[in-house]
């Protein structure tokens, strides 16, 4: 737990996701299967009863929730809903036939999270799963099943490796979901397995890259406000790096769907309110396209982060671009965690807030 020379815990953390997520999937995927022998039979009996899923969470682990809906739905052909679970506590909630409910959490300790949870106990649901980084939490021990992501402590306030560990373990809950679903897609399933296993390279070769995430900070600087914008699993990915943005950079920064901009933000664009596009060239891409045009039109200022083919096609529309490696439906929200985190960490460290322990924030929210 030490900081093994980095500046700052988080950097280290965010440094250290290329072995999280190779020991989130440790023994968990063979080349193309997923293996649930640590669940027991019963839990293979759940999931193949499981005709929706419903996930609860709060804050970063709402947005890891938020981008495997997307997964669910397109990988597995499952109906997932998702739920901020200081909202799911206190209302009244229709359960549909063969819901799995599944709490997510870092620290499995956050009192809204946990109380959601112990209501869904007794609600009806099909079962309880529980995707954690803490074994022996209060959250572990009140579920029927749980899902380790093996991140290792996390000490920075502002969640990472926790974050992209979450997002592995959906990614192999849609595969494994799906292979019991007689009527899903066969959705890309060799393309995904095989990003997963190359997960660890991939992410290195990221990191390796890393000094332009910190021009683009530098860009940022005297921004008034900072937009980020995606579309699918792009869009949750865009609330987590406004909340990246806003935790530890004290910056006012929104996450919105790029096809919700003329409904409102286009009035705020202007040359130091900057746009940054998550936008891996996907199915998404020629519509995020013409957002950013819309954008540029209005002299927006936009940073584009993308693959070669992407960034080719946009450019000349861009102030700013990354080139990101080639991804897929469900890596492209792994591997563009990282330079979400990164713009947010140099640009805390130029501001010279406090990085690991932001003001009025908690690792843990275990009250409400
Ligand atoms: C706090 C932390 C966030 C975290 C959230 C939920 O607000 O600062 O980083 O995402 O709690 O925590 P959990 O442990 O349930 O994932």
């Amino acid at each position: 737990t030490d900081k093994q020379g980095y500046r700052h815990y988080m950097m280290k953390e965010i440094f250290f996701q290329p072995d999280a997520i190779s020991k989130t999937l440790k023994g968990r995927i063979t080349k193309d299967q997923v293996i649930t022998k640590e669940f027991g039979e019963s839990a293979d009996l759940i999931f193949s009863k499981t005709e929706c899923i419903k996930i609860v969470a709060c804050g970063t682990s709402y947005h890891a929730g938020l981008i495997a809906a997307y997964w669910m739905e397109k990988v597995a052909n499952i109906h997932c809903q998702v739920e901020i679970a200081s909202e799911y506590r206190y209302r009244k909630s229709v359960i549909l036939d063969n819901t799995l409910f599944v709490a997510v959490s870092q620290s499995g300790e956050t009192a809204d999270t946990l109380a959601a949870l112990r209501t869904a106990k007794d609600a009806g649901y099909l079962s309880t799963l529980v995707i954690c980084n803490v074994d022996e939490s209060s959250l572990t021990r009140d579920s029927a099943l749980c899902f380790l992501t093996h991140a290792g402590t996390e000490i920075g306030v502002a969640s990472t490796k926790a974050f992209t560990s979450q997002l592995a373990v959906f990614a192999l809950l849609a595969l494994h979901i799906k292979k019991n679903n007689m009527q899903n897609i066969d959705y890309a399933k060799d393309t995904i397995f095989q990003s997963l296993f190359e997960m660890q390279q991939t992410m290195r070769r990221i990191l390796k890259n890393s000094k332009k995430f910190e021009e683009v900070a530098h860009s940022l600087r005297d921004a008034k406000s900072i937009f980020y914008i995606g579309r699918g699993p792009m869009y949750p990915l865009a609330l987590e790096g406004a909340l990246k943005l806003k935790e530890i950079t004290y910056k006012h920064c929104e996450g919105y769907a790029a096809g919700e901009l003329k409904h409102g933000p286009l009035a705020l664009i202007e040359d130091d309110i900057p746009v940054i596009a998550l936008a891996p060239y996907d199915e998404n891409f020629l519509k995020i396209l013409s957002n950013i045009q819309e954008i540029k039109a209005r002299n927006g200022k936009i940073i584009l982060i993308s693959d070669s083919k992407g960034v080719d096609k946009a450019k000349k529309y861009c102030d700013q671009t990354i080139v990101l490696p080639n991804t897929n439906f469900v890596t492209s929200a792994i591997l563009y965690s990282l330079p979400v985190q990164l713009i947010a960490y140099h640009l805390a460290v130029l501001l010279g807030t406090d990085v690991d322990q932001p003001r009025n924030l908690a690792k843990s929210v275990t009250v409400e």
